[in-house]
């Protein structure tokens, strides 16, 4: 069997898989409303398609395989053609057999296999089974790499440099005279003496070794670094650098500790929070911005609940990314949360392996998706709403996790702040997100979030920023001056700027509904605890004027003596 037929094969697979991310926007939530359904046809699509790449592998690795170039030639072509067809009727399905013809003229090809892969594409599309245009992906690249594997992708351009350094709080109480940072970077190849070095004018250089781990998904080729700069102490400018004397090393970086007032009317706790921001043009804005803060020293670390990079199965995009964050990663830590741009690639691998999280602790599974952060008066909550299949789950583990590490929050008497991908209430064109699928997520934890005292819950999925009143199942106080109330008020913070583009909200009749933006932005957080009381304030601003768009000032009692 030729090996282009392979590739015409692969559209026709890739397609049937690109469709599933986009079902939900379709015809369907009836149908989501039934979960042994759902479970079943994606248990029974994920075994299929399983299946079909195993034997195409096996083809491959029998020495048919005529190269990336040809590869990505064939698939190029096929996807122009397919592109934004709802339907492909018989003029265009002759196209498609022109372009058959044209590509194996000089081959020993058998054309009417080319046809009849012609035909079933035809065919798939009329069934509305493919959406080509649906792909918000370099197409040739993701069927040549990551399903035929083709081609590899190099994480980066030298053997040995360290990049992408990247660093992240080691555990879940970065406050203190005794913490730890760790830091994550990326080599082409393996460097076995690496190490982090660290140090201050006046104290000398400390060393920890590196670990290391790599996959190869999607034709990846690269080796992730971490380490761990511990007994650090408080409100210390530290320099740093990776590497070893064998191989080269990083450039040196600073980083400051926190300070132990962290969170005090002296000296606020301010935090970025960015979610749905890829590695191309429509980022550049919110980069720029989160760097002018890091450079004039007024942001603490940054969170990113979900759709980090947007490298969707092209692993070299991971890259793009890390090179592109550097300067902001390198200098403040950067507390990522999983999305379904992660989690449906391989359970997530590219994420999990790149991404330095804190320890859970309270009897989670080591190697979490989730986890805490106590900095001062607040605890962050960062959860995982994904799971393997593109739908919105916290899963028994998370949600028992959740029970222990919220009431804990809560009886410390901490604000509470919650983070996570998928929103409990927006009102955007992404329709089963908005309804089935949000309906579902609070019925699992909306009662915690009430009970424990949740102050504000940040989301991303929906690609727009959407301010709700405080809510409580469905109901809601439009008059609310966000003073010591009883529900969590909500923000969609999907607005950081991606490729896919920016979600219109389809009603505006949702009472809770209180701001809806279309504006690429981030949301400054700003937290102060003074004389028994909370004050946390919240901006949206646009990424490109700077201008302030939206701001609440939450406050609350403090509700027992402080933890730290
Ligand atoms: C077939 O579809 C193409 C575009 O998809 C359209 O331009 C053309 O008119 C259609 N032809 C027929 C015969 O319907
Ligand atoms: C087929 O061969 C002809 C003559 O050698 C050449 O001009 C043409 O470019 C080839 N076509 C393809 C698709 O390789
Ligand atoms: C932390 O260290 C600083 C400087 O060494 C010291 O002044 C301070 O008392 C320490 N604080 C605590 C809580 O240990
Ligand atoms: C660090 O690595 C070096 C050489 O690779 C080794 O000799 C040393 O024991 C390691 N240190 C620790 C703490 O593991
Ligand atoms: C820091 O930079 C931000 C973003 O450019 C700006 O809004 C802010 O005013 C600056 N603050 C200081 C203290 O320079
Ligand atoms: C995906 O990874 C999570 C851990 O992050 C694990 O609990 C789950 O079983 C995995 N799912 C699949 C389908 O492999
Ligand atoms: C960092 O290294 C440790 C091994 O010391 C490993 O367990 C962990 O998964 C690594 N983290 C990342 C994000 O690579
Ligand atoms: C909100 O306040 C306005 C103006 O005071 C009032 O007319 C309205 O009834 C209030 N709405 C609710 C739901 O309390
Ligand atoms: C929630 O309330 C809005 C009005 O604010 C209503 O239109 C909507 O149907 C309600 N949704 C649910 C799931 O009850
Ligand atoms: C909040 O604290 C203030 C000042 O101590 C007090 O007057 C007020 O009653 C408290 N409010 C609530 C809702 O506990």
């Amino acid at each position: 069997m030729s090996t282009k037929l392979l590739v015409l094969l692969a559209l026709v697979l890739v397609c049937a898989l690109g469709h599933k991310d986009y079902e939900r926007d379709e015809d369907l939530p009836h149908r989501w409303r039934d979960t042994d359904y759902q479970n079943n046809r994606i248990a029974n699509e994920q075994h299929e398609m399983n299946e079909i790449a195993h034997s195409f592998r096996r083809v491959l690795r029998e020495g048919k395989s005529t190269g990336c170039k040809d590869c990505e030639l064939a698939a190029q072509i096929f996807f122009e053609i397919g592109q934004n067809k709802a339907a492909l009727n018989d003029t265009t399905g002759a196209l498609l057999r022109d372009a058959c013809v044209d590509m194996f003229r000089n081959s020993t090809f058998d054309l009417d296999i080319c046809f009849d892969v012609v035909g079933t594409l035809v065919v798939l599309v009329n069934k509305g089974l493919v959406l080509l245009n649906g792909w918000q992906v370099d197409f040739k690249e993701v069927v040549c790499a990551d399903f035929l594997f083709y081609c590899v992708k190099p994480c980066c351009l030298l053997p040995y440099a360290p990049e992408q350094v990247r660093l992240s709080y080691r555990d879940s109480n970065p406050v203190g005279n005794s913490t730890a940072m760790s830091v994550g970077w990326v080599t082409l190849k393996q460097t076995p003496d690496a190490v982090v070095e660290w140090w201050t004018p006046s104290t000398p250089k400390s060393t920890n070794n590196a670990s290391w781990n790599t996959y190869n998904h999607g034709g990846w080729i690269g080796i992730i670094h971490n380490a761990t700069m511990s007994s650090l102490t408080a409100d210390t400018l530290y320099t740093y650098r990776v590497g070893s004397d064998a191989l080269g090393w990083s450039q040196e970086f600073t980083f400051k500790t926190l300070p132990l007032n962290i969170g005090t009317a002296e000296r606020p706790l301010r935090v970025i929070g960015i979610a749905d921001m890829g590695w191309a043009e429509a980022a550049q804005p919110t980069i720029a911005a989160i760097q002018a803060m890091v450079n004039n020293g007024t942001v603490d670390f940054v969170i990113h609940p979900g759709d980090i990079g947007y490298a969707d199965g092209n692993e070299a995009w991971w890259d793009v990314f890390g090179r592109e964050m550097e300067p902001i990663t390198s200098r403040i830590p950067y507390m990522t949360v999983i999305g379904n741009h992660e989690s449906i690639w391989w359970n997530g691998t590219g994420y999990k392996e790149r991404w330095f999280r804190p320890d859970a602790n309270m009897g989670a599974p080591s190697d979490s998706t989730f986890y805490q952060l106590n900095v001062g008066p607040v605890t962050f909550m960062m959860l995982d709403s994904e799971t393997a299949w593109n739908t919105a789950d916290y899963g028994q583990a998370q949600l028992n996790w959740m029970q222990l590490a919220f009431n804990d929050a809560r009886s410390n008497g901490q604000l509470i702040f919650a983070a996570h991908h998928r929103p409990f209430y927006c009102s955007s064109n992404a329709i089963v997100d908005c309804t089935t699928l949000a309906v579902n997520l609070r019925s699992q934890a909306e009662a915690l979030y009430k009970a424990t005292g949740v102050s504000t819950v940040m989301c991303g999925h929906v690609h727009n920023y959407e301010r709700t009143f405080p809510v409580y199942d469905n109901i809601t106080d439009v008059n609310s001056t966000y003073s010591n109330v009883a529900d969590p008020y909500y923000i969609v913070n999907g607005a950081a700027g991606n490729r896919e583009g920016t979600s219109n909200f389809y009603t505006t009749s949702n009472l809770w509904s209180a701001v809806r933006l279309e504006n690429i932005g981030y949301t400054v957080l700003e937290f102060v605890r003074q004389g028994g009381e909370d004050t946390f304030n919240m901006r949206f601003i646009d990424s490109a004027s700077g201008q302030l768009l939206d701001q609440v000032i939450l406050t609350k009692n403090v509700t027992t003596s402080q933890r730290h």
